[in-house]
């Protein structure tokens, strides 16, 4: 008699929302996001902004991925800015909620996530697309990248936290003179501003990310999470970095990792972190 074979269908991973204008691709524990809007140079509209917040809430809360790489579809733009189209005729009101929800769903979400988050800068990074950059971990350009804030020649003023993220990475005259001119910077001067922190061509530029990336995923994630706790309470006015410090170092004496890590060290090989 036949043997039928029963086929055992694997649980789905995780529930993805249906994207439109981003995809993402996934190996060895790295997640690379990839704004794909190529024809609008890969301007952040309202359902990006969504999708975005979706993919990067997802990606941090499956263990498996260790850190998240974002970059733009085609070879021009990273992101050239918010869609200027969706809010040409906004009120003062829609102008304040675009803000504050924009920053609430991505801006503010990247910088606060878990999960290291690098971004690739391929291209143009512009008005929302350098505030995107600056919220991610830290930043990596292409050598054909431009990066700005344009706004004040839309009659506007970044607000995706460009204005605070800006003078936090170049100092306060630097980003006051960028911001005033409205103008670009190349790569080679965002990396003499401590803006990037590499320059690489652009046929480097993935796989240097995920050089980078594959050595930040054999440390520990948990201290990792811990780390960037620390260092963004530095920067918030309600916090002190300090405390948060030590608080967080003290919450890493009793975690898995610290004890494979000092084990693995004591016993002179090389650890292998069960993430928790
Ligand atoms: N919002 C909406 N659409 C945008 C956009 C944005 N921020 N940036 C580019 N686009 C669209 C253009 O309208 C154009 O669409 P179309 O083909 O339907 O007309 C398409 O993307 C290609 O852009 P284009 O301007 O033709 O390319 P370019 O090579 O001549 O110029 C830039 C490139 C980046 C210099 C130019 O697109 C630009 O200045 N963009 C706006 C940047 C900006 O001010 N961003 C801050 C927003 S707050």
């Amino acid at each position: 008699e036949k043997i039928m074979a029963v086929q055992v269908q694997a649980a789905p991973k995780a529930i993805f929302m249906d994207y439109e204008n981003i995809y993402i691709e996934e190996e060895n524990q790295l997640a690379t996001i990839v704004i794909n809007r190529p024809k609008k140079l890969n301007a952040l509209n309202r359902r990006t902004i969504e999708e975005l917040h979706v993919a990067f809430k997802e990606l941090d809360e499956d263990a498996e991925t260790k850190v998240i790489i974002i970059t733009g579809s085609g070879d021009k733009a990273f992101v050239a800015g918010a869609d200027i189209s969706e809010f040409a005729d906004f009120s003062v009101k829609e102008g304040r909620q675009l803000a504050a929800a924009g920053q609430r769903q991505l801006f503010d979400f990247v910088e606060n996530l878990s999960t290291p988050v690098i971004a690739a800068i391929n291209g143009f990074a512009l008005g929302g697309g350098l505030e995107l950059a600056m919220a991610c971990h830290f930043r990596v350009a292409s050598s054909n990248a431009r990066m700005g804030l344009p706004e004040v020649s839309l009659g506007v003023i970044p607000g995706y936290g460009g204005t605070q993220r800006l003078p936090q990475l170049v100092g306060k005259g630097r980003a006051m003179e960028m911001i005033m001119t409205a103008g670009m910077i190349d790569s080679d001067k965002a990396f003499g501003y401590g803006l990037v922190n590499h320059v690489v061509s652009s046929e480097e530029l993935l796989p240097f990310c995920k050089k980078i990336a594959s050595r930040i995923s054999n440390n520990s994630s948990v201290a990792i999470k811990h780390a960037i706790k620390a260092v963004n309470a530095g920067f918030k006015y309600d916090a002190d970095g300090y405390s948060v410090e030590i608080d967080a170092f003290g919450t890493c004496f009793g975690t898995d990792d610290f004890k494979e890590g000092t084990t693995a060290f004591l016993e002179k090989r090389k650890a292998d972190f069960p993430g928790s």
